[in-house]
């Protein structure tokens, strides 16, 4: 069995990407791994949040997990700002990171690029503290969307330096990406990635979406004159839609390809929002259950913090006698 870890930063509320990209494999893993899923809250700090309307997109990410089928009876579910571990591996991480290195990760460059106003440290050290996540529970695969490629990337080259330095600790943790769907384009732009804080809200499916908008959304997604369905390079849109409708049904590729054979893109829009629809819907019928019921939740939650507490303390010891620090 190994150790699975992985999470979401809470803000907005989760994508059609990041179910297809992450939690879907997050799902499949459960049946058979140690699985740990966290909501990253301390991530989202890195950007300026509202207390209030903080607080209540962070139960609402949990209970979108829940909503998802993640079952907290086989993994471990809790908020990362609850376990101060991560925190206290994320300096001692820190200490062994270079700033030419935190300089080079992109999505620091996109990030302050965009939030020009709030070019925080947090945000420059982003990458570490997502390695002390991984690392502190020693990880040995990590369910992501391809975006997520250089963070893993950076935390297997902080892992082997801190081996190097005080002996093997920490794995060396793998990626673990979908063979399709790694990387769901947004629906108005299809070179860009689908995106919880995009401005363009008709690019983004939401989880939470009414079936009225998914509909709206699909119907208004960009495609090309070519006019039939096909999966290549050349029509990046319709090739987007073929690997939703893929992921959510688990039919092939060809064999959707087939099925619109002659027929244009109108047909195949509505339903590949039918599709959406239709997976949506238990989703919905779960997130009302668990939002109705927040003691159970909270339990849930406060359950998964212990758990995680638990297995982060056991490495922290090691790490802490490793780099020299006396034991309290
Ligand atoms: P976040 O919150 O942006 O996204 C959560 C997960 O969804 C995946 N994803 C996508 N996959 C396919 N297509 C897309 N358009 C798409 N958009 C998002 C992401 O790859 C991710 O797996 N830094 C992370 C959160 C994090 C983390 C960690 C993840 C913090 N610590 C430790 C794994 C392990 C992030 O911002 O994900």
């Amino acid at each position: 069995k190994k150790i699975v870890f992985s999470g979401a930063q809470p803000t907005g509320s989760l994508t059609m990407g990041n179910y297809i990209g992450a939690v879907k494999n997050w799902k499949e893993l459960e049946e058979e791994h140690h699985c740990i899923y966290s909501i990253v809250d301390s991530h989202s700090l890195t950007v300026r949040q509202d207390p209030k309307a903080f607080k209540e997109t962070c139960i609402s990410f949990l209970v979108q997990y829940l909503a998802c089928g993640l079952n907290p009876e086989k993994n471990i579910i809790y908020f990362q700002s609850h376990v101060p571990q991560h925190a206290e591996l994320n300096w001692i991480l820190g200490c062994n990171t270079y700033v030419g290195e935190l300089g080079r990760m992109t999505q620091f460059k996109d990030k302050s690029e965009k939030h020009k106003d709030n070019i925080n440290a947090g945000l420059f050290t982003y990458p570490v503290l997502m390695a002390a996540d991984i690392l502190l529970y020693r990880s040995n695969l990590v369910p992501v969307g391809d975006d997520q490629k250089q963070h893993l990337e950076i935390t297997r080259d902080i892992a082997m330096r801190f081996n190097n330095l005080y002996g093997e600790v920490f794995p060396i943790p793998e990626i673990h990406t979908p063979k399709i769907g790694a990387r769901i384009m947004s629906l108005q732009e299809p070179s860009k990635k689908m995106s919880k804080s995009d401005d363009n809200v008709n690019g983004t499916i939401y989880l939470m979406d009414s079936e009225d908008t998914i509909l709206k959304k699909m119907k208004r997604a960009v495609t090309d004159s070519a006019n039939h369905v096909a999966y290549n390079e050349e029509q990046p849109g319709v090739k987007n839609l073929i690997t939703i409708y893929s992921s959510l049904t688990g039919l092939s590729i060809e064999e959707i390809v087939e099925r619109y054979e002659g027929k244009g893109y109108g047909a195949f829009k509505v339903d590949t929002a039918e599709v959406v629809i239709e997976f949506l819907k238990p989703f919905k019928r779960r997130y009302d259950e668990y939002i109705n019921n927040l003691d159970y939740v909270e339990t849930i939650y406060k359950n998964g913090a212990k758990k995680a507490y638990e297995l982060a303390e056991e490495t922290m010891k090691v790490v802490r006698d490793r780099i020299g620090l006396l034991q309290k």
